[in-house]
């Protein structure tokens, strides 16, 4: 990690204002989960790519990509709060790792593939909790129907012609679809309802079937789609499976927006796509509690499962917590949470399991702000010591003193 820039592999990346990208994101760039076909992770990539056998894949695209590419590319206005610093990790202003492999939907377009895969590694600045880490992976699908030279009724014909040859949805799966297209979520001005109707009913067979696919042993599933906004999709859905209790966003998608077609030279081409995290899925179909097992190294954990395979993990017992509450007095500039939670993971690495707010209160007379959170560490693979934690501790206490100009109390 040079003074002069970040270095990854033989590049070097001149720093400025923008640059926020820390070591300990760095070091994650070799692992590729995805591509390790005995991590849960792998294993549901190959089972996606296997199940849309005739899409090209794309699996080991550098996940350090122009802004243009992770944004303007996808058309995402320069104003948009997903460009902003506290979401993203920056090499400097024009460099940032991708935080979607939508990122890369321009490349497969320029590949001639006219249905294409992408899976990787995405970075995206969050909370430390059991399901939030900053690195996860995930697929992104993108199909299109080319008119070049025929007309509409042509590109139908060959919409209808692939949707005939598809197999129905399995009874095991209840899927609930109100949604409708509207003027809040509307056909784009270059689409005609003859050609949206059959590529909609395209892309929502497409993701159903790889869903009931995935949960092929699952007696009873329930799928929702509902209504969702992206600047390069239009109509735009989401799908949500109910689990626990819950229900969990799982994908993206939509119809492509043609100026995104007309950048990838594709003018007369109607298409759809989606992207998906694989973490949520994995922790769902192999019963995984926690999103930092996936990188654990640890055999206990990976000799569990074999490529190809959907096995319910077997918990190995789980090494002690060590628990450390942190309270300040806030300066008078903004304060936001993930760039606290950065500092502590700088700091503390895989050892943080879970960073929260615990008290939060303004002084009535001084009016000054205070808060405290309460860290939890804890090791994957082993135990840890009070005093080891203890020095940890000190070093968040000084980092976050020093980097956020916060008063420290106790
Ligand atoms: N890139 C979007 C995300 O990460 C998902 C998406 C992909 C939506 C493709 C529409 C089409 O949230």
């Amino acid at each position: 990690f040079k003074a002069s820039g970040v270095q990854v592999n033989d590049k070097l990346y001149d720093r400025d204002d923008w640059t926020n990208v820390t070591p300990s994101v760095l070091a994650k760039l070799d692992r590729k989960l995805h591509l390790q076909e005995r991590n849960p992770i792998g294993i549901i990539r190959q089972l996606i790519e296997g199940h849309f056998n005739d899409f090209r894949t794309f699996n080991d695209l550098s996940p350090v990509v122009t802004t243009r590419q992770n944004f303007d590319d996808l058309l995402i206005p320069k104003d948009h709060p997903s460009r902003t610093k506290s979401d993203n990790y920056y090499f400097n202003k024009d460099t940032v790792l991708r935080a979607h492999t939508s990122a890369h939907q321009l490349e497969g377009l320029a590949s001639g593939a006219n249905k294409f895969l992408i899976s990787g590694d995405v970075y995206r600045r969050d909370e430390i909790d059991s399901s939030h880490y900053p690195v996860f992976h995930q697929i992104e699908g993108l199909a299109y129907f080319d008119g070049q030279s025929k007309g509409e009724a042509d590109v139908v014909a060959a919409i209808q012609a692939d949707l005939e040859k598809a197999k129905p949805i399995p009874s095991n799966i209840e899927i609930v679809d109100d949604t409708i297209i509207h003027p809040g979520n509307p056909l784009q001005g270059r689409h005609s309802e003859a050609v949206v109707t059959p590529l909609v009913a395209h892309l929502k067979h497409s993701i159903n079937s790889m869903i009931c696919h995935l949960f092929a042993d699952e007696p009873n599933l329930k799928v929702r789609w509902i209504e969702a906004y992206f600047p390069f999709t239009s109509p735009s859905y989401e799908v949500e499976i109910y689990y626990q209790g819950e229900w969990l966003e799982v994908l993206g998608c939509g119809v492509v927006q043609q100026a995104l077609l007309d950048k990838g030279d594709r003018h007369h081409a109607v298409g759809w796509a989606f992207g998906m995290g694989l973490e949520r899925l994995a922790m769902v179909l192999f019963g995984i509690p926690d999103i930092r097992l996936f990188w654990s190294q640890d055999s206990r954990f990976i000799d569990q499962f074999t490529p190809g395979q959907i096995k319910k993990f077997q918990a190995f017992s789980k090494y002690p917590p060590c628990i450390k509450d942190i309270s300040f007095w806030l300066p008078p500039t903004e304060w936001h949470d993930n760039n606290f939670c950065e500092t502590v993971r700088g700091v503390a690495g895989d050892l943080v399991e879970n960073v929260k707010l615990i008290d939060d209160f303004t002084h009535s007379k001084t009016n000054k702000r205070s808060l405290c959170y309460r860290i939890t560490y804890r090791s994957m693979d082993r135990n840890v010591t009070n005093d080891e934690i203890n020095e940890i501790q000190e070093k968040v206490r000084s980092t976050v003193e020093q980097d956020f100009g916060v008063e420290l109390r106790e």
